[in-house]
């Protein structure tokens, strides 16, 4: 099978038994006794295994010593206990096979000095082979199974929503259109716009920023449901932790409000947390080591505690009244930047915090009204390091309110008639939230921008490979 390295490493194979270690040279050394050793990784763990390979094979000369990093190879030997600190087991080689040469390992740019996270991003082939990519894939893969389990456990239902459509779920704006519009001849209607009728779709069509309203109508009927899938918000903000496209978790519970999604997001993140340590500790330990070294004690600290709640309106008073200088000024009613958001989970709380009830104004229109008349039931889950990871609310369940704040904001009520419908037929409180998963990644794992959590990150002018 491929990936055998994680099990030689692992004790899997008894001692003595042959295997066929296929993967990449990470280093070589030559001692003078004539024999080398050759480092190599097939990304199935963290460690590469290594081969020790004796003067004596047929193509010692002519290829072994030539090997170099990045070149692929089949290495078969017997698993024998390794006297050299820090694996438990190598390979004796009997036979090394270069599948692939590395055309000008001057060239190569994975020397083992190291490379920024900036460099490696221009390389498609390099960048997946380096240790911190290997890691950061499997920790984001342990992390969404993890996320299905919990779900599953729980008995919600995975719903996919559509990638394309054509509501704006955030009423935000920030939406890229899909059309299949010559756009050097674009029809026009007699008032001289763009004629979307001629369009696809027979309607302005976009790439979903949330698949919170469709799945709204899911929780409406099976009661709990999620999302987890793709989406898209043409921001233009070019910060480690934005991303053009990006992987949003979306759970919806019927007959539940904000107090109880408050607590499934505690519980998720707990539950995700723990899967990461126990299942990729070879990884976290490489994050707390090189990158980030409270990666794992972060990790164990959320999940020994309770999380701290607080009401925006609090948390305007601790911002304003905490003697720091802020770049942007702080007052009741204006949203939370970054930095307010990393000063209250930093400094203040020291742990991720719930921040609930903000303003009306600043939040989405879907979000339900509480009785003050100036709030919404809504949250945000801040984390140190990067601010806000969840953002979550009940859902106005009420028809009149929910047109009311639709007017307010000037969004055209005929666009979100079958939404509107969720609320004329058997309607019922429901609330659920939004999990950035790049933002976990990046919290969990350490890593600073959120362009390195992701296998191909989109990001203003950035959608090559
Ligand atoms: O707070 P947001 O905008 O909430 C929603 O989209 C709701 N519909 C969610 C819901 O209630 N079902 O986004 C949710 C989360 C944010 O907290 C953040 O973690 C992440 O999505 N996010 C981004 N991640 C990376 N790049 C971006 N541009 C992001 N925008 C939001
Ligand atoms: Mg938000």
């Amino acid at each position: 099978t491929n990936a055998v390295i994680k099990d030689v490493l692992g004790g899997q194979f008894a001692v003595g038994e042959t295997v066929s270690v296929r993967g990449w040279v990470r280093t070589r050394r030559d001692s003078k006794a004539g024999i080398s050793f050759i480092n190599v990784h097939d990304g199935s763990c963290f460690d590469t295994v290594q081969a020790v390979v004796p003067n004596e094979l047929n193509n010692y000369q002519s290829e072994v010593v030539k090997l170099t990093t990045g070149c692929s190879v089949i290495i078969t030997g017997a698993v024998a206990e390794s006297a050299g600190k820090g694996q438990a087991f190598e390979l004796q080689a009997t036979d090394v096979k270069v599948v692939g040469w590395v055309e000008d390992p001057d060239t190569y740019p994975m020397a083992p000095k190291r490379h920024s996270m900036e460099y490696l991003r221009e390389f498609a082939h390099l960048r997946p082979r380096t240790n911190i990519s290997g890691a950061v894939t499997r920790v984001r893969h342990c992390l969404a199974q993890a996320v299905h389990r919990f779900f599953h456990e729980r008995s919600f239902y995975w719903i996919s929503t559509p990638i394309i459509t054509t509501s704006d779920a955030e009423g935000a704006g920030e939406l890229f259109r899909v059309s299949t519009l010559d756009m050097t001849n674009l029809p026009l209607t007699e008032q001289g716009k763009v004629d979307y009728k001629e369009d696809f779709f027979g309607k302005e069509a976009f790439l979903t920023v949330s698949g919170q309203l469709n799945v709204e109508t899911y929780a409406c009927a099976l009661s709990k449901v999620y999302t987890f899938g793709p989406t898209f918000r043409a921001e233009n903000s070019n910060t480690s932790r934005h991303l053009a496209e990006f992987w949003m978790i979306e759970p919806e519970v019927a007959f539940a409000d904000l107090e109880d999604v408050a607590k499934l997001a505690e519980d998720m993140l707990k539950y995700v947390f723990k899967a990461v340590l126990e299942e990729r500790a070879d990884d976290m330990a490489f994050f707390a080591e090189r990158i980030d070294k409270e990666a794992i004690s972060r990790l164990e600290h959320v999940i020994a505690n309770d999380f701290v709640h607080m009401d925006y309106t609090d948390a305007v008073e601790i911002l304003q009244n905490c003697g720091k200088e802020f770049t942007y000024p702080v007052s009741w009613g204006t949203d939370l930047q970054s930095e307010h958001e990393r000063y209250l989970a930093e400094e203040h709380v020291g742990a991720p915090v719930i921040l609930k009830n903000y303003p009306r104004d600043i939040k989405a229109f879907y979000m339900r009204q509480n009785d003050d008349g100036k709030t919404v039931a809504a949250l945000d889950v801040l984390a140190p390091g990067i601010g806000e990871i969840i953002g979550g609310s009940a859902r106005e369940e009420r028809l009149d309110l929910l047109d009311q704040r639709l007017d307010e904001m000037n969004l055209p009520k005929e666009e979100y008639s079958w939404y509107r419908d969720l609320r004329r037929y058997g309607t019922v409180p429901h609330a659920g939230f939004g999990l950035g998963f790049e933002r976990l990644v990046a919290y969990v794992t350490g890593v600073q921008n959120i362009r390195d959590v992701i296998p191909f990150p989109r990001s203003p002018n950035n959608a090559e490979f």
